[in-house]
């Protein structure tokens, strides 16, 4: 007994020195453990007559409180000097230049998808999507286009195999389905866009075979074709970004719209060059109607309780209008240096109130 200050001491120096969790716990286990110099010491009090054992306890308990002590301190010293070096380790420089801004592209197709979503989202629409397979009765029938009806052979449809019953799939002619898919499962008031891929058997400069639409949709009770007027020309406007666009609706015919109306803007073609704006001539680049009450009615909706309007548009037409792409088919080359000149920063996504008018760099 008398060594137990040398012991102490010893065992609380070999805490201090201790600088992995490692070394800390062998000092623990040396001392403490049940084989620990200080645990047999306690053994040993078993065999002191009961006053030398008191005294000799208590001094043993509170030699052994204090290394405790000791080592918990040093483990939490420990532990703050390991989370330090691993701050340090993981650092990251906030300030450093994003590396994609000098490498990488944002495709055309994709930043004027999110131009006509940021757009619409700013008047209470929301994205809507469906299937690229769809079934011959959402892509034709349920959109009042029946068997026998030649706007069916319009479209170029690509028919799938048929299946065991003799049913064809067709890979979608349009987004319009997604407004009947919409409508079977949701109650009015119904404000959607869906931008997505179609797809049409042609291909030449102004047709690819694959290719991208943005279909619109709002359904509610009261709903007239002011309605839809106000809402086309502010997207015109806001999209080509001309305040003073003239915008103008043609009557038109979609089976399932009634009235419909194809949507033209202004230009000028003076010396070979397209402007967009006031002049003297007009370029088609929507097609729009009011939701004809027999698609309504298809879709478990009362005709007499609700009316809609309906658009859709391409995405490649109006990217090329917009951003000045000459050829349909250079969207889907896969060319860096045509990304390098027509594509945008990632990180630069349109908005309301950043800009919708990407500059190209
Ligand atoms: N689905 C038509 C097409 O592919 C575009 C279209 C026109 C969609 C009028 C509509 C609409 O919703 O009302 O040519």
């Amino acid at each position: 007994m008398q060594n137990l200050d040398e012991l102490s001491s010893e065992i609380l120096s070999a805490v201090e020195a201790a600088d992995t969790t490692d070394a800390l716990e062998a000092v623990r286990i040396d001392a403490l453990g049940k084989k620990g110099r200080i645990s047999l010491m306690m053994r040993e009090l078993g065999g002191m007559d009961p006053e030398e054992r008191k005294t000799a306890g208590q001094t043993l308990n509170t030699v052994k409180d204090t290394i405790a002590a000791a080592i918990e301190t040093r483990q939490a010293a420990l532990s703050r000097i390991a989370l330090d070096a691993r701050l340090a380790a993981e650092a990251v420089d906030v300030s450093l230049p994003s590396r994609p801004e000098t490498e990488a592209r944002l495709h055309p197709l994709s930043r004027t998808i999110e131009e006509v979503v940021a757009i619409f989202a700013e008047m209470g629409f929301t994205v809507a999507e469906g299937p690229d397979i769809e079934s011959d009765y959402y892509n034709f029938t349920a959109l009042n286009i029946p068997e026998e009806h030649p706007a069916r052979q319009e479209h170029d449809t690509f028919y799938l195999p048929p299946d065991e019953e003799g049913r064809r799939k067709v890979l979608r002619t349009h987004t319009s389905p997604v407004q009947i898919r919409t409508m079977e499962v949701t109650e009015p008031p119904v404000r959607i866009i869906v931008p997505g891929r179609t797809y049409r058997s042609d291909h030449d400069a102004t047709h690819s075979p694959m290719f991208h639409q943005c279909e619109g949709l709002v359904i509610g009770d009261g709903i007239h074709m002011g309605h839809l007027k106000g809402c086309l020309i502010d997207f015109c406007r806001a999209f080509f970004g001309v305040d003073d666009l003239p915008v103008r609706f043609r009557p038109s015919y979609f089976p399932f719209t009634e009235p419909s109306a194809e949507v033209d803007i202004g230009c000028t073609r003076d010396g070979g060059g397209l402007k967009i704006g006031a002049g003297d001539d007009w370029l088609e680049i929507l097609g729009s109607g009011m939701v004809n009450p027999r698609v309504l009615a298809n879709c478990g909706y009362d005709p007499e309780k609700y009316q809609g309007f309906a658009f859709g548009m391409g995405i490649e037409r109006i990217a090329m209008l917009k951003y000045g792409i000459p050829d349909l088919r250079t969207f889907y080359d896969s060319d860096l240096r045509w990304m390098r000149h027509y594509g945008f920063l990632p990180f630069d996504a349109p908005s309301i109130h950043a800009g919708l008018v990407g500059g190209t760099v």
